[in-house]
């Protein structure tokens, strides 16, 4: 927002997708509800989305609350779709070095856990990251964030997880927390304090559980103490972290006010999916092996008061080059919520293209691309307990959205790999546009 101007009307555009409505499941999981028509107009104040609509009831609303329309700075569609902005729910933004050789051992028939078994995988991100300083990870988070801020994402996750120790824990959740201060995309750090088992602990016999002692005995308090963290996350799966060592961390964890979130059933089915519901996490992310009894629990979820959203990733089976993916229809057709995000990170899915994920969303899940635009937007902010300020264009919810070079949001995910975004504005502010630098931000009306 231009302080002299905290107004803003975005003019010019083919449609607004609003995503009024709440969260989408089942039958309504692709409703996008849509402003088209003559000039759909979208008009912030003051950060805050102020009215919707076509430009009569527009500027009926602006001057029932007492604006001077003429003061109001311009962004120009110029013909295209705007959609709220997009939202990442599942990131392992911060991490050093990078894993390229895993492809050529993956081709070679290794499994992602074998590969993880032999100290290589999570363990060798964990060993450059312990060695990285707090600059070195500012300015790989700065070179990530831009590339996801001009694809339209406004707000993220980002997973700690690449310590395992607590000085790389802290140290990674301060970066996430300095990083979303600085702005523009918002970051809501996670704690994922059992990610493996580090060398330190894993020669033991009983190293696994004597980790999962440290991390919640004492990583858990020293961690929730900094208040950098929002979540608690757990890499819970078979021959990684059982359901029960995970369920005791995810509480201690929101007895210390970390809403629980977790990786579940993304190789084998692991008892994710049940654990999910069984404790009220926000999220279950990946699920691209559920177990039928997980489903079950998952459905039954959804139609009760604390529904957990399923965050499905695509771009992680398709980079592990899995035989599956996750069954997004059954998902949907069984009533849970579905969000979508990039899993970016080191090993299993090097993207931060959110808008790629949204059309391997469509060609690989089977989601329809209004139901995908639903899963990374207002069911994203769902997923991180965002659904009352962020993801749809509604009066009184953050000014977060995107001005697309393309006249029909159906078009996005069908473009896939180009990149399509004209602006973004963030908390009512043009924070990247495609010509910034020979147009300099939103276009002023004469005064
Ligand atoms: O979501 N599976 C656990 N965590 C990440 C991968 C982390 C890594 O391989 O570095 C995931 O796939
Ligand atoms: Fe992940």
């Amino acid at each position: 927002m231009d302080p002299d101007r905290p107004g803003l009307l975005v003019v010019g555009a083919s449609e607004v997708v609003t995503m009024a409505g709440g969260l989408r499941r089942g039958a309504t999981q692709g409703d996008v509800d849509l402003v088209s028509g003559e000039d759909p107009i979208v008009a912030i104040w003051d950060g805050a989305i102020a009215a919707v609509g076509p430009l009569p009831e527009v500027q009926r609303r602006l001057a029932a609350d007492g604006h001077d329309v003429a003061s109001f700075a311009f962004l120009d569609a110029h013909g295209g779709t705007v959609t709220p902005g997009l939202i990442d729910p599942h990131t392992h933004l911060l991490f050093a070095g990078s894993r390229e050789g895993e492809i050529a051992l993956r081709q070679r028939g290794a499994s992602y856990l074998e590969i993880l078994g032999a100290g290589g995988g999570i363990l060798s991100t964990v060993a450059a990251t312990r060695a990285a300083g707090e600059e070195d990870l500012l300015a790989h988070g700065r070179r990530w964030l831009a590339e996801m801020l001009r694809r339209g994402v406004t707000t993220i996750e980002a997973k700690s997880g690449y310590g395992l120790d607590l000085p790389t824990e802290l140290r990674l959740l301060r970066v996430a927390d300095a990083l979303g201060r600085e702005g523009p995309i918002e970051i809501l750090p996670t704690f994922l304090g059992l990610h493996a088992v580090p060398p330190e602990f894993s020669a033991e016999p009983d190293g696994t559980d004597r980790f999962v002692d440290a991390v919640t005995e004492q990583m858990l308090p020293a961690v929730a103490a900094t208040g950098h963290a929002r979540f608690s996350d757990v890499f819970c799966e078979q021959g990684v972290f059982s359901a029960a060592q995970s369920r005791r961390f995810l509480l201690a964890g929101a007895a210390l006010g970390l809403a629980p979130r977790l990786h579940a059933d993304e190789l084998a089915p692991s008892g994710g999916a049940e654990l999910a519901a069984e404790i009220g996490a926000l999220s279950a992310d990946h699920l691209a092996v559920p177990s039928s009894e997980g489903i079950d629990t998952l459905s039954r979820a959804a139609d009760g008061p604390r529904p957990v959203v399923a965050v499905l990733l695509p771009a992680t089976t398709l980079f592990l080059m899995a035989d599956h993916h996750a069954p997004a229809r059954t998902l949907v057709e069984r009533g849970i919520p579905v969000a979508i995000g990039t899993d970016f990170n080191p090993g299993t899915s090097p993207t931060p293209n959110l808008p790629l994920v949204l059309s391997l969303a469509v060609l690989t899940l089977g989601l329809s691309p209004d139901e995908a635009l639903a899963a990374a937007t207002i069911n994203a902010a769902h997923a991180l307990g965002l659904g009352e300020t962020h993801g749809s264009l509604e009066p009184g919810k953050t000014a977060d959205l995107v001005v697309w070079d393309v006249p029909d949001r159906r078009q996005l995910p069908y473009w896939f790999g180009a990149d399509l975004v004209r602006a973004v504005v963030k908390r009512g502010r043009v924070a990247w546009t495609s010509e910034a630098s020979d147009r300099g931000g939103p276009e002023r009306s004469p005064a």
